[in-house]
């Protein structure tokens, strides 16, 4: 056996003891377990990048609010279902103020997570209408909501983007909505994993078919204004983060408070529903809900049921980030800028040791340096790539669980990686290209 970074024994050990049949198939939290494990035994610390979670300080101003929101004693008291005044006010504001969308407050609503209000808009979507029942992945994507989709035995669809960006995407669409069983369609913008951005073109595309098949568009803004390449920091002025929206009125947009406000563990986002679509009327939906009104079911049918509502000092918290941002006190997109520009420099590293970029280019731009982007080495398939790094103190996750067809490839996350890390991974990866030249 060669020389590695990591005790080859312990690796090797470790991964049999582990159970896992594949380790390269492995779920992100087996892997965050089996590498947890290997750095006990091993006494070596690893440059974690398989799991999406915020690397930086909660925004300051959110915990504070917070504070004292517990001491009024919010704690013993239900929050309002659809959320706090102040809370609804400032997302409508902020909706706004970056991405130059009206969206009245009423339709601006607190969900656990965006991963709730992904829940909640299939709940409420995939039921419009009888037979009309299915989601419309565009990949890659994020594994929990197809997770989601099962728990809820509703079905779904999937194509990889990759071989379908700008104009091939219209037809690749209608291939799927044309068939008339797809309610919505989901993709997250920047794209997790690949960090994809779609062009306005190819947004347009998306809500123009929206429209046409009537089909509802759940865009996942779960890494809101991250596309660094434009500065998308400054209240009411453009540029403004890309949408959807301005091309249909058929969407649901999901802001995510995780990674924008590193406020992941509060568990709070954003849910906002367009007004025409949350008046609009559905008769089906009276099958699941007390009423047939998109908004009024999505309130009052799926997020009363999920949890009654969210966290209510977690609310004060995020109205206070939100008025922060909104009067341009607090510049949150330079907050998480790091993540782009540390992206960036473990690129080039990656590069200069014989790995490749799998997706690349925004048409004819390339990628945005931001918290992810996707890596393969040649003579490797992506879950043969992670139990390899394993040994080289590297860890990742497979594209091969996302949906892409890019097998070859790895996600890389960047926000778990320190600054005094990067000369390591520099050396790591340096042996790691010793070991396995590129013939
Ligand atoms: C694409 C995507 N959607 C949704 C989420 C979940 O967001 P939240 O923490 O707000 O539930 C994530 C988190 O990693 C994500 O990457």
């Amino acid at each position: 056996m060669q020389a590695t970074p990591i005790k080859s024994e312990i690796v090797f050990e470790k991964i049999k003891a582990s159970g896992l049949p594949n380790v390269g198939k492995a779920s992100i939290r087996e892997l965050v377990r089996l590498v947890n494990e290997i750095e006990i035994a091993s006494g070596e610390k690893f440059i974690r990048m398989e799991m999406g979670v915020p690397g930086l300080e909660p925004a300051k101003v959110g915990v504070e609010a917070e504070i004292v929101a517990l001491r009024s004693g919010v704690a013993s008291k239900y929050p309002m279902i659809d959320g706090i005044p102040a809370l609804k006010t400032e997302i409508s504001l902020f909706v706004k103020n970056f991405i130059n969308v009206d969206v009245d407050e009423k339709y601006c609503i607190p969900t656990v997570g965006s991963m709730q209000g992904g829940m909640a808009s299939f709940l409420v979507g995939n039921r419009c209408q009888v037979g009309k029942d299915k989601t419309l992945f565009v990949d890659p994507g994020f594994p929990v909501q197809k997770q989601q989709l099962r728990v809820l035995g509703m079905g779904y669809e999937t194509f990889d983007v990759y071989n379908y960006r700008g104009a091939k995407l219209k037809a690749k669409l209608e291939s799927y909505l044309s068939k008339g069983d797809i309610a919505t369609i989901i993709y997250s913008n920047p794209n997790n994993p690949s960090w994809i951005c779609f062009t306005e073109e190819e947004l347009q595309v998306i809500g123009e078919l929206a429209t046409k098949y009537n089909v509802i568009v759940i865009e996942d803004l779960a890494y809101f204004a991250m596309d660094f390449r434009k500065d998308l920091s400054k209240p009411g002025e453009a540029p403004y983060q890309a949408t959807v929206a301005n091309y249909t009125d058929n969407y649901i947009l999901l802001i995510s408070s995780s990674k924008a406000f590193s406020y992941a563990g509060q568990r709070i986002g954003m849910l906002v529903i367009s007004n025409a679509l949350a008046k609009k009327q559905f008769p089906d939906l009276k099958r699941f809900f007390s009423s047939d009104i998109f908004g009024y079911a999505m309130v009052y049918g799926a997020v009363y049921s999920l949890s009654s509502g969210t966290s209510h000092s977690a609310q004060y918290g995020l109205a206070a980030i939100l008025k922060a941002v909104n009067c341009g006190e607090f510049n949150f997109v330079e907050s998480v800028r790091v993540y782009g520009e540390r992206a960036k420099l473990m690129k080039a590293i990656f590069l200069k040791n014989g790995f490749r970029l799998v997706y690349d280019m925004d048409e004819d731009q390339p990628l945005a340096d931001g918290f992810y982007f996707t890596i393969s080495y040649p003579g490797f398939s992506g879950e043969k790539l992670i139990e390899e790094l394993l040994y080289y103190g590297v860890s990742a996750i497979s594209l091969s669980i996302t949906g892409s067809e890019r097998i070859e490839g790895l996600r890389a996350c960047v926000s778990q990686v320190q600054d005094g890390q990067i000369p390591v991974l520099e050396q790591r990866l340096a042996t790691f290209h010793k070991n396995h030249p590129v013939v």
